[in-house]
């Protein structure tokens, strides 16, 4: 006998049949009118493509007669994720971006936050950037990708009586009758200095931003709000290989280069199902370098050189 009774699915089923925790979200697009920045509000929005793709992707779900996916698909294709932390009086401001039907000139008339260049374009000089939001603790400047799946095949589609009649893509543009995808690629991460400074020195739990969380529409009435709990960190426990089963990947992996026990050491807490690309990234860096052996040391300087791309943004 199960321990959970069976719930049934319906529309909206992430907050009609589920709790899932969400981030809250403004969404900066340009409107019609080519010039002024419009603010929806979402949560529906979450990494898409994380590594390995040659650009980092979120997903934005959206409703497609709403003025985000109508800029989106009309008229623009910059756009601005504002993620918001929990503040007085943000939660009405926030759920005041998002009665349907309101233009951008009637939502944006009493929008409560402020707004300002991003850092794609910090001077506002490009005309398609939208504005982001000042409160916001990180936005992530981002553009549609509307090649993949040929989206752009449903850019200046008209809605006939508020809908989209098909057809419908499966992951980019318009959706369904009622929905949109959009894939957006990240152009730039901005955060707040204390909040980058943490990132930068490791993350400690205490400095962690107090991130609005959404528990999405219930009820037929509330959007439900929480604040970011205290965070409490678990360490991963570290299942250390031996020496003789990294050895045997080592010399697995390029004959014309010879890794030393001491340098193999510096590798035995890395997760096996990581060992090969690791060892393979220690073979590039030799052979770019003309080195045939690597040890200790020259396992000290590819470490660096990784720590150093890692920060190479910041
Ligand atoms: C906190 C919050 C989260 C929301 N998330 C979404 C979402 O992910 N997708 C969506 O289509 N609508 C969502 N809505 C409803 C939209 O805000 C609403 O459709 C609104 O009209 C969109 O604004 P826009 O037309 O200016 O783009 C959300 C509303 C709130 C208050």
């Amino acid at each position: 006998m199960s321990s959970f009774k069976d719930l049934r699915i319906v529309d909206n089923f992430y907050q009609t049949s589920s709790y899932i925790p969400m981030a809250t979200v403004l969404v900066s697009t340009l409107a019609a009118d080519g010039k002024t920045t419009s603010v929806g509000s979402y949560s529906l929005c979450f990494p898409y493509y994380i590594a390995g793709k040659g650009y980092y992707a979120m997903i934005l779900e959206a409703r497609n007669s709403s003025n985000t996916a109508q800029h989106l698909l009309n008229n623009a294709s910059k756009v601005a994720l504002n993620y918001m932390p929990a503040g007085r009086g943000y939660n009405k401001k926030i759920v005041a971006q998002s009665w349907p039907g309101d233009t951008p000139q009637e939502k944006m008339k009493n929008f409560g936050f402020n707004l300002e260049n991003g850092l794609c374009d910090p001077e506002g000089k490009d005309p398609k950037r939208p504005k982001v939001v000042s409160e916001a603790y990180q936005v992530f400047e981002c553009t549609w990708m509307k090649d993949l799946e040929n989206a752009y095949e449903d850019c200046g589609r008209q809605l006939q009586d508020g809908e989209y009649p098909g057809p419908y893509r499966s992951f980019n543009g318009i959706t369904s009758q009622y929905g949109a995808h959009f894939i957006l690629r990240i152009d730039k991460v901005l955060m707040k200095p204390d909040l980058w400074q943490n990132i930068i020195d490791g993350v400690k739990g205490k400095k962690w931003p107090d991130i609005l969380i959404c528990h999405g529409y219930r009820d037929s009435k509330n959007f439900w709000f929480a604040k970011t709990p205290r965070l409490i960190p678990e360490m991963l426990p570290i299942r250390e290989a031996t020496l003789s089963s990294v050895r045997y990947a080592a010399d697995r992996t390029d004959p014309t280069v010879h890794f030393t026990d001491d340098a193999l050491m510096l590798m035995l807490n890395v997760p096996r199902i990581f060992l090969p690309t690791a060892l393979k990234g220690c073979v590039a860096w030799a052979k770019e370098n003309g080195v045939t052996e690597i040890t200790e040391r020259e396992m000290k300087i590819i470490n660096d050189k990784r720590a150093k791309e890692k920060g190479k943004t910041k």
